[in-house]
């Protein structure tokens, strides 16, 4: 029997590269597409070395629907698709709304029309437990309100989920959202991992290349939250498990066939502060990490973990690694890299 062949976008990123050995690993051929903006070519390689598979690449902007039909001629129909392709960060997104508006919201709508026109009828959406806002309640459960968005990337996700539901609604379509907490870590391999451009806007790759020189000392954004220990609180998941939960989310759609569209959180359970993942950072590595106390970073949610009960239910899917072992894989990927 052929494989099933499913199409991620943003497949060379940081998720979407461990998602594209998960989909291997599980006996799916992936095709990536991806521009490359936040991603390196090199990550094509070394996902064949770990899998052994060689991946299909088209080198083509989501938002480009003249090049989506050109990718439409070439492939047709798809069993799957997994939409990564967008900007992610945070603080970023506050200093350049219109930016993440254009890009994370055309790119989702050509890749509907995409699959409209290819009769490609399951996708699975990369949302993010910024949709829930600053939550009155925690864990979330995925009935917690969605509240206001805290950034434009935020609200990006919020409008992302919206649009994908009245799509589904409208019939011959399924959906499932991801709401992802915050990922972390790297293939045990060290073959892929983060590969932030410039200097990082996220957490961990700044951790990692402060523990390395090439940063100075990280910053962390505000200690008088209303947190134990004034920082903020996020549930931080292994990149792995993460990627494992998209093959549970398609395999989902494919053993139910009712289900129209649904919504999961995927993390691990746990909060942990930023003073905590560095010391811990620090714990699993025998490093240490020079720090300052800076000022608060706009748009960011003062605390947030996942309740994943329904996840673990319903896709028979739990994340299994430590936060050791996602610091370990981060740091010795850290380490491998060149510079
Ligand atoms: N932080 C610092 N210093 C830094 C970077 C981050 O103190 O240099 C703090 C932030 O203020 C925050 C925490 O570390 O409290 C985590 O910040 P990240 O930027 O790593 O992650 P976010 O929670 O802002 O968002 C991330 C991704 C989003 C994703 C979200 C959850 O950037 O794409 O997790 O899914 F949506």
């Amino acid at each position: 029997m052929s494989k099933k062949k499913i199409l991620i976008t943003g497949g060379a990123g940081f998720i979407g590269s461990h998602t594209a050995v998960a989909l291997i690993n599980a006996g799916y051929q992936p095709v990536i597409v991806d521009n490359f903006s936040n991603a390196e070519p090199s990550v094509l390689e070394a996902i064949e070395k770990i899998t052994g598979t060689s991946v299909k690449c088209y080198n083509l902007d989501c938002c480009d629907a003249k090049n989506l039909n050109l990718l439409l001629q070439k492939e047709g129909s798809f069993d799957g698709v997994i939409h990564f392709a967008a900007f992610k960060a945070v603080g970023e997104s506050v200093q350049e709304p219109i930016k993440y508006y254009k890009n994370n919201l055309s790119s989702l709508w050509e890749i509907l029309e995409l699959m409209d026109k290819s009769n490609t009828t399951k996708i699975v959406f990369s949302s993010s437990c910024t949709v829930y806002g600053q939550p009155d309640s925690l864990p979330v459960t995925e009935a917690s309100p969605i509240k206001e968005a805290e950034s434009p990337y935020a609200y990006t996700k919020q409008v992302g989920e919206q649009i994908l539901t009245d799509r589904v609604k409208n019939g011959g379509m399924q959906g499932i959202l991801l709401r992802y907490f915050n990922p972390i870590g790297a293939h045990p391999s060290s073959l892929i991992g983060e590969l932030p451009q410039g200097i990082p806007n996220n957490l961990m790759p700044f951790i990692t290349q402060t523990a390395k020189g090439i940063r100075k000392e990280l910053s962390i954004f505000g200690d008088d939250y209303d947190t134990p220990d004034g920082t903020c609180i996020r549930d931080y998941i292994h990149v792995m498990d993460l990627a494992e939960a998209h093959v549970k989310a398609l395999q989902y759609m494919e053993d139910n066939p009712e289900t129209a569209i649904d919504h999961f959180n995927i993390g691990t359970g746990n909060g942990y502060s930023v003073l905590e993942c560095l010391n811990a950072f620090e714990r699993a590595n025998n490093v240490k990490v020079p720090y300052q106390i800076a000022p608060k970073r706009a748009g960011d949610i003062t605390q947030i973990w996942a309740d994943t009960e329904k996840a673990n239910r319903l896709l028979d899917w739990k994340a299994s690694r430590t936060l050791e072992e996602a610091m370990r894989d981060a740091w010795n990927w850290e380490q491998k890299l060149s510079q």
